[in-house]
C-alpha cells in the first residue's frame, strides 16, 4: 500500500450469475448471508437485478441480466457464474482511479458521483485479469444500504426506516467474518505479468512465492505469488498452471471458465468447526480427505505447538498447517456452481500468515494415494 493509492478494505465482490434471485436464496440459505439490499425493475433499473447481502465484513452483490443483450447475460453464457468484480473501498476513488491509470491501468469506469436519498457514493473501475475489475469505492459520504439506488431488503428496511421492498426470513449467519484472500487462476507465463500488475498499479508487494515444487505432485503442479498491501487486509494470491503429468486444477478451471478469474475467496470465522458444522448440516459440500491425511499430519507437524483437538479436526476433514508464526485451520469448499470454476475455502488462523502450502501436497498426495489403492492412477 503507498500514499498513491490507499485502499480500506474490500468494499464488494460482485458476481454476475443466471440467475440472482436463486443465488441469493442459495448463499442466504447454505452460507448463512443476510439479504441487505436490491435493485431491479422494481427499483427502476431495466436491465439487471442485483442481490446485496452480507455476513461479518462480507458483502456480497449477485447480479443477473435481464436481456437477451445485456453484457451481464453475454458474461454468464461465456463464463458461467463468476465473480466480475473484486472491489475495494478507498477515501477517494477519483484520485485512485487517475492514479491507476498513471501507472498503466485500463479504466473501465471513470469516476462517476451516484447519489441517493442517503447521501453520495464516488465509484470507479480498473480492468485486471481475464474478465475481472476492481472497482474503487468511497461510501464515506452515503448513509443507505449498499448504493443510492439499491432498496433495503428485509430486516434492513426496519434499520432504514424504511418499508422493506422484499421480506426475505432471517438468515442463520454460520459465523464467517471477513474475506482472507482472493485467488486468481491466470494462463501458463502470466503469473509474474500480474503480480507485477499489482505492484506497479496498486502498489501492493510480494508476500510470498511458491513454485512448482512446493505445491507439486508427481502429478499435479501449479505455482503461486501472493501479493498484498503490507498490512494485511488485501491478500491476493495469483496461480498459473506448471507442468505436471496430468492437467493441472488451474488448467482445469481455465478451460471451463474460458479466461483468467477468481479461482477462491477464503472466508474467516473464529470457530471453524462450528461453522463448517452448520455449513454441512445447510448442504455445502467440502473437499474430502482421505484418512491417511491425518497420519501425515501427525508426522509432518509438531502437534505441541497446535492447540487443537486432531481427532475432532478429522472428524470434520478440516486441514491443519503450520509455519513459524503460528498455525491455521482450512476447509475446501466443492465448486459452488455447476462448471467447476469458483469455490470457498473456510479459515481459522492462529498466528500463521501462510495459505497452508503444507497442505497442497500432503493432500494431493492423499488423494493419489487413494485413486492409486483403486487402480486409477
Ligand atoms: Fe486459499
Amino acid at each position: 500500500m503507498t500514499d498513491q493509492m490507499p485502499i480500506q478494505g474490500y468494499h464488494h465482490i460482485e458476481f454476475y450469475v443466471g440467475n440472482a434471485k436463486q443465488a441469493a436464496h442459495y448463499y442466504r440459505t447454505a452460507f448463512g448471508f443476510t439479504p441487505v439490499a436490491y435493485a431491479g425493475p422494481e427499483t427502476g433499473v431495466r436491465d439487471r437485478s442485483s442481490w446485496v447481502l452480507e455476513q461479518g465484513d462480507i458483502r456480497f452483490v449477485l447480479t443477473a441480466g435481464l436481456e437477451p443483450a445485456s453484457p451481464v447475460v453475454a458474461h454468464q453464457a461465456e463464463h458461467g457464474d463468476g465473480v466480475r468484480d473484486v472491489a475495494f473501498a478507498v477515501p477517494d476513488a477519483a484520485a485512485a482511479y487517475e492514479s491507476a491509470l498513471a501507472r498503466g491501468a485500463q479504466g473501465v469506469r471513470a469516476p462517476e458521483v451516484v447519489e441517493g436519498d442517503h447521501g453520495k457514493v464516488v465509484v470507479s473501475a480498473i480492468k485486471a485479469y481475464g474478465e475481472t475489475n476492481h472497482s474503487f469505492v468511497d461510501a464515506s459520504a452515503y448513509s443507505g444500504v449498499f448504493m443510492p439506488g439499491y432498496q433495503p431488503v428485509g430486516a434492513s428496511g426496519q434499520a432504514q426506516g424504511a418499508t422493506p421492498l422484499l421480506t426475505l426470513p432471517a438468515s442463520e449467519p454460520v459465523g464467517l467474518t471477513t474475506i482472507d484472500h482472493v485467488v486468481a487462476n491466470v494462463e501458463l507465463g502470466h503469473m509474474q505479468t500480474w503480480a507485477q500488475f499489482y505492484e506497479d498499479i496498486m502498489g501492493f508487494s510480494q508476500l510470498v512465492h511458491f513454485d512448482d515444487q512446493a505445491i507439486s505432485t508427481d502429478y499435479t503442479a501449479l505455482m503461486s505469488k501472493v501479493l498484498w498491501d503490507g498490512e494485511g487486509r488485501i491478500k491476493l494470491p495469483i496461480n498459473e498452471p506448471a507442468q505436471g503429468k496430468k492437467k493441472s486444477q488451474i488448467e482445469e478451471y481455465l478451460d471451463f471458465y474460458r479466461c483468467p478469474g477468481v479461482q477462491h475467496m477464503a472466508l474467516a470465522t473464529d470457530d471453524i468447526v462450528a461453522t463448517v458444522a452448520r455449513l454441512r448440516a445447510n448442504g455445502v459440500r467440502f473437499m474430502r480427505v482421505p484418512d491417511t491425511y491425518y497420519a501425515d499430519v501427525r508426522a509432518r507437524l509438531d502437534l505441541d505447538r497446535i492447540d487443537e483437538d486432531l481427532d475432532r479436526l478429522a472428524e470434520h476433514s478440516i486441514l491443519v498447517d503450520a509455519d513459524d508464526e503460528g498455525y491455521l485451520l482450512q476447509i475446501f469448499s466443492e465448486p459452488v456452481q455447476d462448471r467447476p470454476t469458483v469455490f470457498y475455502e473456510i479459515i481459522e488462523r492462529h498466528g500463521s500468515r501462510g495459505f497452508g502450502v503444507g497442505n497442497f501436497k500432503a493432500l494431493f498426495e492423499a488423494i493419489e494415494r487413494e485413486q492409486q489403492a483403486r487402480g486409477n492412477l
